[in-house]
């Protein structure tokens, strides 16, 4: 049976290329408030898209940006699969660095290029197409699946976990998919069965009531910026530790089983680095890059504004100094306990001659999942099939926030099945997909329902 739908899937390949490119021509920005009719369109458009496929579909509305849930429910006894993607995208600025036009889809070098294409219209298309060919080449799928695929990940799903807890009945499946993540290379397909969590923070100093002459008042009064910069610089210790006070204390010891996993994977720290453009990697003392990225907690300032950015000088001291952070969390740390902790880290080291508001963001819990699931199995053969190679079994550093809360509020867990490239440029300039890729991951969505059904009830 999946033979029938895999020649289909082969014999259909540039109408999925050109399914793909319809979607990305839609500038669906979720940041952007400017972009909502386009951002309607890009929901309206996957909507229709399941409902051509032969899926029973609604569009259902939150106070943001609406959902798209899809199900087709005619496999008695089979196992239930939810599919979960995004149909939102990151912005395009700075619009001047791309090769061509964000969303004005381009073919080069086997790769379509526009923003969404890997993150995550393309990814989350495969698990569309891959249902559609079952409907059509054989009239039926061989679980039971469903699909929720939201418009607001880019900016911390804010609506999605009352949809959730709303909807738990509708939404009750055995496991989870989602396509929002990496390969381990080219060629190295993986599964990835870890995730960090996130916490995303603003802190704005107040110093003097307006800019001031800094020739007049400097050295009199806190320079906000400079005052802002003292206390970024306190964050870290010169080995790479955070300094907040309690930072570590829930975080989950590496074990030596896992350090072995992970430095048995081929890594090639000098390719990374010029891959990269930086001679030294950085990061925390007695851990390896892998370790670093995957595993281990981080405190970023993503933006720090303040005072003069224009041409030439301005003798100043400015009136403001803001910065964004944001921090990675691992297991078992809480974003909202360490949202606490870094707020009280920034009052406590806050001068006084400048005032602290700090206000928090979006949060998210870091997971990890069992990698002895028979789901994991069923996930192995299907990309072993798809991609002719077995998957290997990685963490990785990003962060897909609903993924904590499949497992708090279905009580399952979620094989994530990466496609794409870390090399692909999400969130940056020029992001593109390799269409072999986009290929093969719908393949692999089409085995894995099989294989769901075969073995893992
Ligand atoms: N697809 C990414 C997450 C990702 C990327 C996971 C690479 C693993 C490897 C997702 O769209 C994303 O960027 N998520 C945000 C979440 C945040 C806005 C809450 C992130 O990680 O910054
Ligand atoms: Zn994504």
């Amino acid at each position: 049976m999946t033979t029938n739908v895999l020649r289909y899937l082969d014999e259909s390949r540039d109408q999925a290329v050109a399914k793909l490119t319809e979607l990305l021509r839609i500038p669906t920005i979720s940041a952007d408030s400017k972009f909502k009719e386009h951002v309607l369109r890009g929901a309206k458009w996957v909507h229709d898209a399941l409902a051509s496929a032969g899926l029973k579909t609604e569009l259902m509305q939150t106070p943001g940006n609406p959902i798209v849930y899809a199900e087709w429910l005619n496999a008695p006894g089979a196992p239930t699969v939810l599919v979960y993607g995004h149909y939102d995208v990151q912005p395009s600025v700075p619009d001047e660095k791309w090769t061509t036009p964000a969303f004005e889809p381009t073919i080069r070098d086997g790769c379509i290029y526009a923003r969404g294409a890997t993150d995550d219209k393309g990814q989350m298309l495969t698990h569309v197409l891959a249902a559609a060919a079952w409907l059509k080449a054989e009239g039926k799928l061989p679980v039971n699946l469903k699909f929720v695929i939201e418009g607001e990940e880019e900016v911390g799903s804010r609506n999605l976990d009352d949809f959730l807890v709303a909807q738990r009945e509708q939404l009750k499946c055995d496991v989870c998919v989602v396509s929002d993540t990496s390969q381990y290379g080219p060629g190295m397909p993986a599964i990835t069965y870890g995730l960090r969590g996130i916490l995303a923070a603003e802190v704005t100093l107040t110093g003097p009531n307006r800019d001031l002459h800094s020739g007049v008042f400097g050295g009199s009064v806190w320079n906000p910026i400079n005052a802002l910069c003292r206390l970024i610089g306190k964050l870290h210790d010169d080995q790479g530790r955070i300094t907040v006070p309690g930072f570590y204390d829930d975080v989950m010891k590496l074990t030596d089983v896992e350090r072995a996993e992970f430095a048995a994977l081929p890594f090639d720290e000098a390719a990374y680095k010029q891959k990269l453009g930086v001679d030294a990697t950085w990061g925390e003392a007695g851990f390896t890059t892998l370790e670093r990225r995957w595993t281990r907690p981080t405190c970023d300032i993503n933006g720090i504004y303040g005072g003069y950015g224009g041409e030439g000088p301005k003798t100043i001291v400015p009136s403001t100094a803001t910065a964004k952070i944001t921090c990675r969390l691992v297991p078992d740390q809480d974003p909202e306990k360490l949202t606490a902790a870094l707020e009280q880290f920034f009052r406590t080291n806050c001068p006084a001659g400048v005032k602290l508001d700090f206000s928090a963001h979006h949060g998210g819990h870091p997971t990890v999942a069992d990698i002895n699931s028979p789901f994991m199995a069923a996930a192995r053969r299907a990309i072993e099939t798809a991609f002719g190679k077995a998957p290997v079994l990685i963490r990785e550093g990003g962060s897909i926030p609903v993924v904590a809360t499949f497992k708090r509020v279905l009580g399952v867990d979620t094989l994530l099945l990466g496609w794409g490239q870390d090399t692909d440029n999400l969130h940056s300039p020029d992001e593109h997909f390799s269409l072999e890729d986009f290929h093969r991951g719908t393949r692999a969505s089409a085995c894995l329902w099989a294989e769901l059904a075969n073995g893992a009830k």
